[in-house]
């Protein structure tokens, strides 16, 4: 460990991650075949385009929390004209494969990633123009904790800028949801947009702007499973195995359902950190 909340990984738990993480090998396989080289998320470069909409990244440093593989590191300097970007997440054998992508893109020297625990982010305070994160804050269950953190480590003027799996209604996960959330695996904890909104103001953060792109997923689900028919569904199999496969199929059903039902609203949100 070099800081408070900074892992160094060590060889064997490298190996451990890959197998047994949320995100293992084969789930990271399924999801970028599904979404697209270094997505574990859907929308792709678009949709980062559309999350920053109205931002100005060029010439800024940039904090990604949940950085996955480091697609979107990457894609903020070479696209987006960040600086620097300083990707985050809790899954060591992913920043491993970010760092390969940032090296293999030459951009080792503007892209940095770090493995943390979940907690507190171990960056000073003001240290960031822009903190952005992409399908991550759903695995954190204190979200009224993180956003003061996130306030805390921006720059007075910052903009916070994301993307997040939040729900309708309250309560109770319907029954569909409460399925698809047992059969994926994921410790996804959803809250719906008037929460974001409330924790978010309360957090200290101003101009708040929330874009519920449940209508948008409702078309992108159908490609998702259109991908998983027919030639295209038994390259998957091939590629990570009938059982893992069978559960991929099975994951986007149900997450239709809950689309479609309205419970499922993946949402853009833009939140300003006052001066
Ligand atoms: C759905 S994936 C999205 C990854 C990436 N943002 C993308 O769009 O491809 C969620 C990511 O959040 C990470 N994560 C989960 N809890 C976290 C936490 N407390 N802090 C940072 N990252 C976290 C996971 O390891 C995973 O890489």
């Amino acid at each position: 460990m070099t800081r408070d909340n900074v892992t160094e990984p060590q060889a064997d738990n490298l190996a451990h991650h890959k197998k047994h993480s949320q995100y293992n090998e084969t789930f990271i396989a399924a999801l970028q075949w599904l979404w697209g080289d270094g997505n574990l998320a859907p929308g792709g470069p678009a949709d980062l385009a559309d999350m920053l909409d109205g931002i100005d990244t060029t010439g800024k440093s940039i904090l990604d929390i949940g950085s996955g593989l480091g697609a979107i590191a990457v894609d903020l300097v070479r696209t987006h004209g960040a600086a620097t970007v300083v990707g985050v997440d809790v899954e060591p054998h992913l920043v491993e494969h970010s760092r390969e992508r940032a090296s293999k893109a030459n951009l080792s020297h503007a892209v940095s990633f770090e493995t943390v625990r979940p907690g507190p982010l171990p960056f000073e305070d003001e240290t960031f123009d822009v903190v952005v994160t992409k399908d991550a804050i759903v695995h954190i269950p204190d979200k009224a904790r993180f956003y003061k953190d996130v306030r805390r480590v921006l720059k007075p003027g910052g903009a916070f800028a994301g993307s997040d799996w939040l729900r309708g209604g309250q309560g109770a996960y319907s029954d569909t949801a409460a399925h698809w959330l047992e059969i994926v695996h994921l410790d996804f904890e959803l809250q719906n947009l008037e929460q974001t909104s409330t924790a978010l103001r309360h957090g200290g953060f101003e101009n708040i702007r929330l874009n519920d792109r449940n209508e948008w997923y409702k078309t992108e689900i159908k490609n998702e499973l259109a991908t998983l028919a027919g030639d295209k569904y038994r390259q998957l199999e091939n590629m990570i195995g009938t059982e893992a496969a069978e559960h991929r199929l099975r994951s986007s059903q149900l997450k239709q359902q809950a689309v479609d039902e309205g419970f499922l609203r993946p949402t853009h949100f833009l939140a300003i950190k006052p001066t």
